[in-house]
């Protein structure tokens, strides 16, 4: 039975300063997180043959460069384009736009950053992608928090409004088995 592996990037610049968005490198947790995916991976797939899809950002793609398997670059798997917003922190966007502050509190799902996108957004532009892993044998996605949201609560059946509530932390592999009753969930910690 085919399976699908998610994973966040690893740690990285950025995630260290609280800031979103950007096009950072990894922390040295983050590269840790990179050199010990290969044996998280391996524990889990077995010879089973894989591809591997990541976004067009480095931390992604330096996540995934020790997997010894085909990878691909995905435009559609970028992370939520915050717009104006980009390369700022939480609190830096409440301080300086408090009205957008309040309604992405309002409503996460449909508020759009100004200039950028909103996790509806998201979702409408991950359709391709949904569309080719439906087609496809055994992926493993190295993308990002807000995309990861959406595309896990895609396959577990959650309502897509739903998507920036699911948990999808840092360092953990997650093994989705899609069977007929639902989605079969493995979840596998790092340890870093
Ligand atoms: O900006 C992208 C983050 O990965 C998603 O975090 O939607 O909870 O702000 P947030």
């Amino acid at each position: 039975p085919r399976c699908i592996w998610l994973s966040r990037h690893g740690e990285s610049a950025f995630n260290l300063v609280g800031k979103i968005g950007g096009d950072s490198d990894l922390s040295e947790r983050g590269r840790e997180y990179a050199r010990q995916l290969p044996r998280l991976v391996k524990m889990s797939v077995g010879d089973r043959p894989l591809t591997v899809w990541t976004s067009t950002l480095k931390r992604t793609q330096q996540t995934a460069k020790y997997l010894p398997y085909r990878q691909l670059t995905w435009k559609a798997l970028d992370e939520l384009d915050a717009g104006q917003c980009d390369g700022l922190t939480y609190e830096e966007i409440e301080n300086r736009y408090p009205d957008d502050f309040a309604a992405r509190d309002e409503n996460k799902y449909e508020y759009r950053y100004p200039g950028g996108e909103s996790y509806r957004d998201v979702v409408v532009r991950l359709e391709p992608i949904i569309m080719e892993l439906e087609r496809q044998e055994n992926i493993m996605i190295v993308t990002h928090q807000a995309v990861l949201r959406c595309i896990y609560a895609y396959f577990m059946n959650v309502p897509q409004d739903q998507s920036p509530w699911m948990e999808v932390p840092l360092h953990t592999l997650i093994q989705l088995e899609p069977k007929a009753y639902g989605t079969e969930v493995i979840r596998i910690k790092a340890d870093i």
